[in-house]
């Protein structure tokens, strides 16, 4: 049997102490304004049936063309790790009747999803998102508040180089116009195959070609911002203004082209500027048809995903967050047997209370445990050997100061809580 080392798989992010404490805490920071706005955890599955993803994201995206990890499972079915989160909610919302009771339906969700991009800072082909659903009701509130949630996210990690894109890509109407005239723009074009092949289903998909030559070509192309009709003109507007009563700043960009085919109406982009090429820590917008081509109804929902890795570096690369290891309040150290049995209830009813104790284990004798103790950065410290049991008292340490003060065992948890 092979005994070589074996390593995670190519591009995967992962996150163990100490950087893990702060993957955490950015995390349940993204997720907390979600909360306070009344939404609810979905909690999901990472694989579902693939005609979910090439139904609802769309053929012509780079997403569900070339980044999707498929298989058949055992039996013959076609799966697919989950490339996105809001496909799957809607499937959940259908499947589970929740679109039948209070509208909208608010959601967060939080996990693991799967691109195989090629892999660099700040792209993975495993990575975690946090994002948040509103179905069932079109009003430019909502998006608005859809968008502050975001940014209240990424203002309370202390963010602050960071820019909001927002654009509209309009009704259906809107949308058909611009069509008929970006279609003949397009036939003017010299295309190779696949890229007509694209633009046959989604030619919006040709204002996201990175290549020097379409840029140049589509910088003359007819923009759907200048297409919209009465109704999403003032419905854009009208999200403007709420966003400027809530102090949220914002660039209209009419270029922006989102990865993903189910978008319509208002459409927007967090860009961060330390973060090089992946410079998108979120992004989301409207959906209109998406439930109609999963089988349900014609509702209309709006939500956002953000990447958790990349809001990590975003605030790493602004010095916002430190690489603060794990910090208990209390290490304590046994001496003997029953001394070990006293640490462990000791511990456990501090716990209870909420303090962070840790137990020095293993035969390490007073010297090793008091490193160990130091290592830990553990705010204090107790030696517990046969006399402090017998007495009930124990000499408390503050291991910055080095101050000593006798306190009762049972008083443990008060003399933690100055
Ligand atoms: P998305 O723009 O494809 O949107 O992804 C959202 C965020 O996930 C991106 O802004 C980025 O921060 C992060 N992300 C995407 N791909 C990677 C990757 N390979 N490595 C690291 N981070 C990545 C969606 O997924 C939509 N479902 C968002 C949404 C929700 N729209 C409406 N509702």
């Amino acid at each position: 049997m092979s005994t070589q080392k074996i390593s995670a798989p190519k591009g995967v992010s992962e996150y163990v102490p100490d950087r893990s404490s702060s993957f955490d805490f950015v995390r349940q920071a993204l997720i907390q304004p979600a909360k306070l706005a009344g939404y609810q955890l979905m909690e999901l599955p990472v694989f579902e049936d693939t005609q979910l993803f090439t139904r609802g994201v769309g053929e012509s995206t780079d997403v569900v063309s070339k980044e999707m990890y498929t298989f058949e499972d055992r039996g013959g079915r076609s799966i697919t790790l989950r490339p996105e989160g809001t496909a799957g909610v809607m499937r959940a919302v259908i499947e589970h009747n929740l679109d039948r009771g209070q509208l909208p339906v608010k959601v967060w969700y939080s996990g693991q999803f799967f691109r195989a991009e090629r892999p660099q800072a700040g792209r993975y082909r495993q990575f975690y998102q946090v994002g948040i659903e509103a179905i069932g009701l079109d009003d430019p509130a909502i998006d608005a508040e859809v968008i502050a949630i975001a940014d209240a996210g990424f203002k309370s990690l202390g963010l602050t180089h960071y820019r909001l894109e927002i654009t509209s890509l309009g009704d259906q109407e809107s949308r058909a116009a611009h069509r008929v005239d970006l279609l003949k723009f397009i036939a003017t074009l010299d295309l190779d195959e696949a890229t007509a092949q694209r633009a046959a289903i989604n030619p919006l998909r040709l204002f996201d070609d990175k290549r020097e030559e379409m840029r140049s070509a589509m910088a003359q192309a007819p923009l759907l911002i200048n297409y919209l009709n009465e109704k999403s003109r003032q419905n854009f507007e009208q999200v403007q203004r709420y966003l400027d009563a809530l102090g949220i700043a914002y660039v209209v960009n009419p270029r922006m082209v989102r990865g993903l085919d189910y978008y319509t109406g208002t459409t927007f982009e967090f860009v961060h500027d330390l973060l090089g090429a992946q410079s998108g820590i979120g992004g989301g917008g409207r959906y209109d048809g998406l439930m109609e081509q999963l089988g349900g109804q014609s509702l209309s929902g709006i939500g956002f995903g953000i990447g958790v890795d990349r809001a990590l570096l975003a605030a790493e690369a602004e010095g916002v967050i430190g690489n603060d290891s794990f910090v208990s309040d209390l290490f304590i150290i046994p001496l003997g047997e029953s001394a070990r049995v006293q640490a462990l209830t000791i511990a456990s009813n501090l716990r209870k209370q909420g303090k962070t104790v840790e137990i020095a284990f293993g035969d390490r004798g007073l010297k090793g445990s008091m490193k160990a103790a130091d290592k830990s950065g553990a705010i204090n410290v107790i030696v517990l050997g046969d006399s402090e049991i017998a007495s009930g008292v124990v000499e408390l340490k503050e291991m910055k100061s080095g101050h000593t003060s006798s306190v009762k065992i049972d008083s443990l948890f008060e003399a933690l809580s100055i």
